[in-house]
């Protein structure tokens, strides 16, 4: 690689907000492995096409399916979750086990309140990593960024006119503040250029006795519906 390709490379990083480059996992190579560059004219089939049957962290020996994303190319509107669980590693579909189901109301549900014609297949919705992490574990910052390239080519690809971050994992990968959500929610950040709402992740909806967070994602929700789509 000529120094050229290398400056290309690090602004490109740059860029996307990431600070460390990480080596493939061991034996080392001799030269560091880099993902592509987002190439002119990218897409979400070319992303899935790079993509290919990745290996490139150690997420990939647990998973079945890889999770790509599902929904509309041209949303205006964005979901980004933490990372697959066990119905999704199976079924290779974001968001589709109870939590899924939680966020599919959500959405539906306040929409309709709202009065805005809006259904789930007319959002895009994906994770922060792709494969399902061992038992569920919160992803590892290394994992975290390797599969981050893919999220943000992702978003570059679509460029919605909002993105909602569901917990603290998209939270932080998506504003790169370390607060709880709790802090963050119902608050509006940028990723680049485009706005980003941090609400509770579903899952923690579904626990027992938090009524008033309950409460609190559907006015974080509402206030996103209402910025995409009035
Ligand atoms: N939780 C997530 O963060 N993403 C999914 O796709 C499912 C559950």
């Amino acid at each position: 690689m000529d120094t050229d390709q290398l400056r290309r490379y690090l602004e490109f990083y740059q860029d996307l907000g990431i600070k460390t480059l990480y080596k493939a996992a061991p034996p080392a190579p001799p030269t560091m492995e880099l993902p592509a560059l987002a190439p002119q004219g990218d897409s979400l089939l070319k992303i899935i096409e790079d993509m290919g049957d990745c290996r490139r962290c150690r997420l990939h020996e647990g998973r079945n399916k890889i999770v790509f994303g599902v929904g509309d190319e041209q949303a205006p509107l964005v979901f980004v979750g933490e990372g697959p669980g066990a119905d999704e590693d199976a079924q290779g579909i974001p968001f589709v086990g109870k939590a899924g189901q939680l966020l599919t109301q959500m959405i539906e549900g306040t929409a309709r309140k709202e009065g805005i014609p809006v259904l789930r297949n007319q959002v895009y919705i994906c994770n922060v990593v792709k494969c399902r992490p061992p038992g569920n574990r919160t992803p590892e910052p290394d994992e975290m960024e390797i599969c981050g390239q893919f999220l943000y080519r992702q978003l570059s690809v679509i460029r919605p006119k909002a993105i909602c971050a569901l917990g603290g994992t998209a939270a932080r990968a998506m504003t790169g503040h370390k607060e709880g959500v709790t802090k963050m929610r119902g608050k509006w950040f940028k990723w680049r250029d485009i706005p980003v709402m941090v609400t509770y992740h579903p899952s923690y909806l579904l626990r027992p006795y938090n009524g008033d967070a309950k409460r609190e994602a559907w006015e974080d929700l509402k206030k996103v519906l209402h910025f995409v789509y009035d």
